[in-house]
C-alpha cells in the first residue's frame, strides 16, 4: 500500500532550486543548477534559436510522431558535432533522447540488458570520485552494478593522475565500462589534458574497457572542437564507445530536453543490431522522442547563417564565464584573510569546486541566500558582474 511509502531526500542539485524558488529573499542567488545566466540574471532563449523556431513556425507541416531513434536531420547533426569523421558512418548509431540525463538512461538501460560481467551477473559502470550527483542514480536503476575510480586529488583542486591511472589498471576487468566526462567534469571542473588523455585510452584500449562517456558540456570548455579532443584520442584507440550529449546547455535547450546516445561498434553487422537494442529501450520507456528542440538543432546546423550564429553565441558565452571566473578570483584575493581562489582559474566549464565546507555551504545559504551544491560546487555561469562584490562578501564572511 502507498501509506508505507517513506519519503525520499530532495534531489541533490534540483532540490536546491526547488528550495531557492521558495525562498522569499530579493537578493538571494542561485548558484546551484548548472544553468547559464547573463548579465541580466536570466537564462536567455539564443537568437539563433529564436530564428530556427520562426522558420519552424513557418514550415512545420505535422505534429505527427518522430521515429523510434528521432528527427534523421538531427541525427545526423549530432554524428557530425560529436564524432566528426573519425568513425564510419556505419560504424555509429545514434538515438536521440529526452536531454543527456535521458541518454544517460536509454544507454545504461542498454547496457544492463545486452552486456553482463558473467551468467547472471549485472555489467560494472566505473564513475570517476566525484562526479555528477545523478549518474549513480541512474546506472543503479538501470540494474548496473556501480563501482568507481579516483579523480580529484586531496587537495580538492586537481586531478590525481597517478591514483586514477592506477585504479583504471586494477579495479574494472576486461568488458567492464568506465564513464568518462569528455570536458569541462562535472562537478570539478578539472579535466585531463591531452597527454593524460593519450594514457587514459591506453588503459581502456589494452584492458578492453568500454569508454562510457558524458559529453554534457561541449563548447564551454577551451571551444566546440578543443572539447572533443579527449573523445577524439579515446576514439583512436577502441573499437565500441558509447558517448552520450546532451544540447541543453550549448544551445541553451534546456527545458526542450535534447541529447542523443552515439554509439561506435566494431562492425556494420553490430552497429546495427545495437541499435535495433537501443530503439527497444526507448520504445519500452517513452516510446519516442520529442520534435521540437530536436528540430531547432537540426534547422540551425543546417543552415550556415544561423550556425555562425550559433558559434558566437556559444563562444559569447564561454567567454563571459571565463571572465566571471577571473572576477571572482580578483574579488576574494581583496577580502583580508580569504582562502586563495586561483585554481578556479585551471578550472573549465561551468562548474568549479570550491573547497567550501558543507557548513559554511549552509551558512551562505541560512544567512545570504546564496544557494550552493552540498559538496561545495558552484556554478560559475549563474554569477553576476553586478553581484560579484556583494558575493564576495558574503563567501569571505563565512570562509575566513
Ligand atoms: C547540473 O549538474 O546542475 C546539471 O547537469 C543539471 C542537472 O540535471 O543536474
Amino acid at each position: 500500500r502507498f501509506d508505507s511509502i517513506s519519503l525520499a531526500p530532495p534531489d541533490a542539485i534540483l532540490g536546491l532550486t526547488e528550495a531557492f524558488n521558495s525562498d522569499p529573499r530579493a537578493d538571494k542567488m542561485n548558484l546551484s543548477v548548472g544553468v547559464y545566466k547573463d548579465a541580466a540574471g536570466v537564462t536567455p532563449i539564443l537568437r539563433c534559436v529564436k530564428a530556427a523556431e520562426q522558420k519552424l513556425l513557418d514550415g512545420e507541416t505535422t505534429k505527427g510522431y518522430l521515429s523510434i531513434d528521432g528527427l534523421p536531420d538531427y541525427r545526423g547533426a549530432v554524428r557530425e558535432m560529436v564524432f566528426g569523421d573519425q568513425v564510419p558512418a556505419d560504424r555509429v548509431a545514434i538515438v536521440q533522447a529526452p536531454g543527456g540525463t535521458g541518454a544517460l538512461s536509454v544507454a545504461a538501460d542498454f547496457l544492463a540488458s545486452q552486456c553482463s560481467a558473467g551468467p547472471g551477473k549485472p555489467m560494472r559502470v566505473f564513475l570517476p570520485t566525484p562526479t555528477w550527483a545523478n549518474h549513480n542514480a541512474i546506472m543503479q536503476d538501470a540494474g548496473l552494478a556501480v563501482d568507481s575510480y579516483s579523480y580529484l586529488g586531496s587537495d580538492r583542486r586537481t586531478l590525481d593522475f597517478d591514483a586514477l591511472i592506477s585504479d583504471l589498471k586494477t579495479k574494472p576487468s576486461t568488458g567492464d565500462a568506465v564513464l568518462l566526462h569528455a570536458c569541462c567534469h562535472n562537478p570539478t571542473g578539472v579535466d585531463p589534458t591531452p597527454d593524460q588523455w593519450q594514457e587514459i585510452a591506453s588503459v581502456l584500449s589494452q584492458r578492453g574497457l568500454l569508454p562510457f562517456v558524458d559529453f554534457a558540456y561541449q563548447g564551454f570548455g577551451d571551444g566546440l572542437e578543443q572539447d572533443a579532443a579527449g573523445l577524439r584520442t579515446i576514439l583512436e584507440n577502441v573499437d565500441e564507445a558509447i558517448v552520450c550529449s546532451s544540447y541543453s546547455k550549448n544551445f541553451g535547450l534546456y527545458s526542450e530536453r535534447v541529447g542523443a546516445v552515439g554509439l561506435v561498434a566494431a562492425s556494420a553487422q553490430a552497429t546495427a543490431a545495437s541499435l535495433s537494442q537501443l530503439k527497444r529501450c526507448v520504445r519500452s520507456n517513452y516510446s519516442n522522442p520529442p520534435r521540437h528542440g530536436a528540430a531547432i538543432v537540426a534547422t540551425i546546423l543546417a543552415d550556415s547563417e544561423l550556425t555562425a550564429m550559433w558559434k558566437d553565441e556559444l563562444e559569447e558565452m564561454r567567454l563571459r564565464i571565463t571572465s566571471l571566473r577571473e572576477l571572482f578570483v580578483a574579488g576574494m584575493a581583496k577580502q583580508p584573510g580569504a582562502p586563495d581562489f586561483k585554481f578556479l582559474l585551471d578550472q573549465k566549464g561551468m562548474f568549479s569546486f570550491s573547497g567550501l565546507s558543507p557548513m559554511q555551504v549552509d551558512e551562505l545559504k541560512a544567512k545570504y541566500g546564496i544557494y550552493i551544491v552540498g559538496s561545495g560546487r558552484i556554478n560559475v555561469a549563474g554569477m553576476n558582474e553586478d553581484r560579484m562584490d556583494w558575493l564576495c562578501d558574503a563567501v569571505a564572511d563565512v570562509a575566513c
